[in-house]
């Protein structure tokens, strides 16, 4: 056979594209380059060094590696002393769990995958928020999975449409993702709304995806409740991990936490095993470390979670009360996580037609980075990460600020 080389990308390569690159990174806005960048863009809590992992943590890790143990291939779903310790940590009353219920994978990020891949075929479609995290529609392109975007309401402080939820439903539907607390919107749901979304899942008879990496993660009042804990019939896979309140996100480790009901989750069990072992779970180490750190009895990680949420807390008022007060833009108040979403009335601009727009032009003249609502499918917000230091999160508002006036319709 005479072949001449032409090596080209495949269909899943070329269907992997991450909306936020597609929009953010054409090239077409650059930072001013009088003016110092204030990054809010990334939802890394690492980026300013003022937010940093318990030293207890990182002594853990260190007796781990010196101790020689975790050097071999752990088991694909993780060691079972750590899959117990995260059984622990994440089951509730009503919902307990035992180490057989949880699967490690690399990162939340991979535990989604996995949790997708296990539940759905090509042409099926999956529910899933709108404005959300884009790596579901990611994974679910990439795959060949259809997507559906549920709306989430601004005006009931992100609650779901429930009855949008509903229409959108059909014979090829086979699960509900919802993410609580919410990536872009720092929102947390109710015990009331989460019945609520329990109340379609059993009518539809839907398992529930649920994305709970931000659990614990809340401010005030607000208190997470895992939609597991709130149903004796509709399965449940829950996401979890420790990037976002462990500080680490470059550790990936993340987890799946199967809350079967009625044996319904058997052969997906069964099947998030065998996905487990395309990749045999993150690195050793990190998972080592988790019957320790996962302790809830332990008062140093305790205290250390208390401090983070009082910190985040702090930005997120903070936050709001600087934006509130700039005519235009209507911060809609964060009950959690590390996320602000803010409105835009284009109106009152001149020159600004769009979120993109004024994310690229706040970047051109203040070196403001924010993130446009569009990459995840919400038109005319943005959002800001408020985990960098007071001083920086001062400067950046005054220029926004300033921005703003500069070009305020007279
Ligand atoms: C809602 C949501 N889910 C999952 C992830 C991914 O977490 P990990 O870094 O553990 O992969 C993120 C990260 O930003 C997120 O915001």
């Amino acid at each position: 056979m005479n072949r001449e080389w032409n090596i080209q990308a495949s269909n899943a390569a070329l269907n992997t594209t991450n909306p936020i690159r597609a929009i953010v990174d054409t090239g077409k806005y650059k930072p001013n380059p009088e003016k110092s960048v204030i990054p809010l863009s990334i939802g890394d809590p690492c980026v300013f060094g003022n937010l940093n992992v318990d030293q207890y943590v990182n002594t853990v890790l260190v007796e781990n590696i010196q101790s020689g143990k975790f050097n071999g291939y752990p088991p694909s779903i993780g060691y079972e002393a750590s899959r117990t310790a995260i059984a622990k940590f994440v089951e509730t009353k009503t919902s307990p769990l035992t180490a057989s219920d949880i699967i490690i994978a690399s990162g939340a990020s991979g535990a989604i995958e996995i949790a997708l891949t296990a539940i759905l075929n090509p042409g099926d479609n999956i529910l899933i928020p709108k404005p959300g995290f884009s790596l579901y529609e990611c994974i679910c392109h990439s795959k060949g999975f259809n997507i559906k975007h549920y709306n989430l309401l601004p005006e009931r402080s992100w609650e779901i449409d429930i009855d949008h939820l509903k229409s959108l439903i059909d014979s090829n539907t086979k699960a509900i993702l919802i993410n609580n607390p919410s990536n872009p919107c720092g929102s947390n749901f109710s015990a009331n709304h989460l019945q609520q979304i329990l109340q379609v899942a059993d009518q539809y008879r839907l398992p529930i995806i649920s994305d709970e990496i931000y659990a614990g993660m809340t401010f005030g009042d607000n208190v997470f409740i895992p939609i597991a804990s709130l149903t004796e019939t509709v399965p449940v896979l829950s996401i979890g991990g420790i990037a976002k309140r462990f500080l680490v996100p470059g550790w990936r480790v993340g987890w799946i936490a199967v809350h079967d009901r009625n044996n319904l989750f058997t052969a997906i069990k069964k099947s998030l095993v065998s996905l487990s072992q395309l990749i045999l779970g993150p690195n050793s180490l990190i998972q080592s470390i988790l019957p320790s750190i996962l302790d809830t009895n332990n008062e140093q990680i305790n205290k250390f979670f208390q401090t983070v949420n009082a910190t985040l807390e702090e930005q997120s008022r903070f936050t709001v009360e600087s934006l509130s007060k700039i005519d235009g833009l209507t911060p809609i108040t964060s009950s959690g996580t590390m996320y602000q979403m803010i409105g835009i009335d284009t109106s009152k601009f001149v020159g600004i037609e769009d979120d993109v727009a004024f994310m690229g032009q706040l970047l051109q003249e203040e070196s403001v980075f924010v993130l446009p609502g569009t990459v995840f499918g919400m038109k005319n917000f943005f959002r800001i990460v408020f985990c960098a230091p007071m001083e920086k999160l001062a400067d950046a508002y005054q220029r926004i600020s300033v921005f703003c006036e500069n070009h305020r319709k007279k």
